[in-house]
């Protein structure tokens, strides 16, 4: 059955905080590397879906810079399923016509895992269809840190007049992505865990009770419905 869409406005940019894989597998008394297997499988699903909606951008956290601290056969496990992913998406690229991209610090993460990532954002960077960030080892405030800007100041690439938001935002992660106009965060969670903050200033947030796992192109469309029901008036009257 084709999607009722008639009339709605579909944001350019939908960022998502997949939470709840662990409360997933609780629920079927499993571990819960099996709940991230499956938030795995949703990802692949949501980008086709995303897509198909006209959406341009979407952005997933998959892992925070927080996330070193859960137990590490739970880490391995992450890091085994994103290895996975930037394989198969590189076996696919070229059918899903996807630019992916990872935002986060990847200097931190294994070579190998690096490299794959590497390979994956040069060969997708010429696609048209769906723009894709993964958000690894990802947060808000390690990406803010303003270093990269005063060591550019210091060499001389601009003067403190020039320095304004737009000559920050070059220096972000995201430079060249338009902010997120919709964030979702699974679970009922209502909380933003350092979650792309400079970019968020003025997006809706919406949170479903659906975890994870369960998400699917139904629950996108209900999220861009309540997005639609929103009046976004930018600081305005
Ligand atoms: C939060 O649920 C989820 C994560 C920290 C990991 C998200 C990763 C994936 C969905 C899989 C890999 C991603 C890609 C892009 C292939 P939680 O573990 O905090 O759940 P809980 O709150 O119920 O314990």
């Amino acid at each position: 059955m084709a999607d009722n869409l008639e009339g709605l406005k579909i944001p350019e940019h939908v960022a998502i905080i997949m939470d709840g894989n662990g409360r997933w597998a609780k629920k079927r008394l499993m571990p819960r590397n099996f709940g991230h297997k499956q938030g795995g499988k949703v990802v692949e699903q949501i980008c086709r879906d995303a897509y198909d909606l006209g959406i341009k951008y979407l952005t997933v956290y998959a892992f925070s810079t927080e996330n070193w601290s859960r137990p590490q056969s739970e880490v391995d496990t992450l890091m085994d399923l994103l290895r996975e992913y930037m394989s198969t998406c590189m076996e696919n690229s070229q059918k899903n016509n996807m630019r992916v991209r990872v935002i986060g610090d990847k200097s931190k993460l294994d070579e190998d895992l690096q490299q794959k990532i590497a390979a994956l954002e040069e060969a997708s960077k010429d696609y048209t269809g769906l723009n894709f960030q993964v958000a690894l080892n990802y947060g808000g405030r390690d990406e803010i840190a303003v270093k990269k800007v005063a060591e550019n100041y210091k060499n001389g690439e601009f003067t403190l007049d020039q320095l304004n938001p737009e000559l920050f935002e070059e220096y972000l992660d995201t430079k060249g992505i338009p902010d997120p106009e919709l964030v979702i965060r699974t679970s009922g969670e209502k909380r933003l865990s350092n979650f792309l903050l400079w970019q968020v200033a003025y997006s809706e947030f919406y949170y479903p009770e659906v975890l994870w796992p369960d998400f699917n192109k139904k629950e996108l469309i209900k999220a861009i419905e309540q997005f639609n029901k929103r009046e976004r008036r930018f600081g305005g009257v």
